[in-house]
């Protein structure tokens, strides 16, 4: 196996299939991690005939299901022996939805797919990560993560498994970014720790975006009138999926680890904003800088440890 590998996850969708093009393009081994495998064969098969690359292929994997994980990397392993760049793009963000949803495994499901199935996903591939000579992990994050900059905003860490589910109302955006902040949270640690074997990574905060049909169709009501402005406004999700490509191969990112990344491929820092009403407008709209939440040691330490206990892995 000579050409560089890539593995994404929800590459059958959205920046996830635009970013399967990118690579596709530019010569990769592209292996496409989907749940949905109708959609992905359609997917796979226009990725070939129109990037004229035979090396795409597809694998079930279920983000949701620690199970389903690691049948995927059994599976993966049987074919790859390596793994050069690994994208946690997959995420679930159901729109509308009012009640708790747990996966198989008992925890909230925005939590299970954003950041337990990437945690686990990276332990179990980090072997064929480390065969890599330059391996990269890029994982998606969101503007939603600026929520945590209104002060007391804090992962609830006492209800990730619906503890509180008849107490404390549900709210799907509220755990969506509560999700990917812990992706946020991890990405920083992944990086600590994968640093022995020279993997780099990094996360992109990824602003609205065109939204694909399937996505699209969730929203009821007012909220389509939302989407549909977010799709009159977003830009193609090929604009991230360059992004992608350029966060993990560009050479001046080469030596970048353990780092946000804004859609303009700027390096962001935690904020040094103080509070106020001023400076608090200032914040928000400077897209340079991310919430002090996410470079609190405390919340770190404490995301690493609840997804090494909901995996019963020693991941270190
Ligand atoms: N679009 C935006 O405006 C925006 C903004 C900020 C951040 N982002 C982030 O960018 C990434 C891509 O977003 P997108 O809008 O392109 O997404 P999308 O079109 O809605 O696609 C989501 C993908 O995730 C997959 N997925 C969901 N649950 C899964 C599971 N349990 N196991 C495996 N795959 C699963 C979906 O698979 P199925 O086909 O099986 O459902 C689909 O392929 C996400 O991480 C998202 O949070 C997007």
């Amino acid at each position: 196996m000579t050409a560089k590998t890539v593995l994404i996850t929800g590459a059958n969708s959205g920046i996830g299939k635009a970013s399967a093009i990118k690579f596709a393009r530019e010569g990769y081994q592209v292996i496409m991690a989907c749940r949905n495998l109708d959609k992905g064969r359609l997917v796979q098969r226009y990725i070939i005939e129109t990037t004229k690359n035979s090396h795409v292929d597809l694998l079930e994997l279920d983000l949701a299901s620690l199970e389903a994980i690691r049948c995927f990397c059994n599976a993966y392993e049987k074919k790859y022996d390596r793994l050069d760049i690994l994208i946690h793009n997959a995420a679930y963000l159901q729109h509308g939805v009012k009640e708790y949803q747990l996966s198989q495994d008992h925890i909230e499901l925005s939590f299970a797919t954003n950041a337990v199935g990437p945690f686990f996903l990276t332990y179990l591939l980090k072997d064929r990560l480390n065969k890599s000579d330059n391996p990269k992990i890029l994982n998606a994050c969101t503007v939603s993560i600026r929520h945590y900059f209104v002060k007391n905003r804090k992962i609830e860490f006492d209800n990730l498994q619906g503890e509180y589910k008849e107490s404390r109302p549900y709210n799907t955006y509220r755990k969506y970014g509560e999700s990917k902040m812990a992706l946020l949270l991890l990405t920083f640690k992944m990086s600590e720790v994968l640093n022995k074997y020279g993997i780099k990574v990094n996360a992109i905060q990824i602003p609205a975006i065109k939204l694909s049909g399937d996505t699209r169709r969730q929203f009821k009501s007012i909220w389509r009138l939302s989407a549909e402005i977010q799709n009159a406004f977003g830009a193609e999700p090929e604009t991230i999926a360059n992004i992608y490509f350029d966060i993990c191969t560009s050479e001046a990112l080469n030596t970048v680890s353990g780092k946000l990344i804004n859609n303009k491929l700027e390096v962001m820092k935690p904020s040094h904003y103080t509070y106020g009403l001023l400076q608090s407008i200032r914040q928000l709209l400077d897209m340079r800088v991310y919430p002090r939440y996410a470079e609190e040691e405390d919340n770190i330490e404490r995301v690493w440890e609840v997804c090494r206990n909901m995996t019963e892995t020693d991941f270190c």
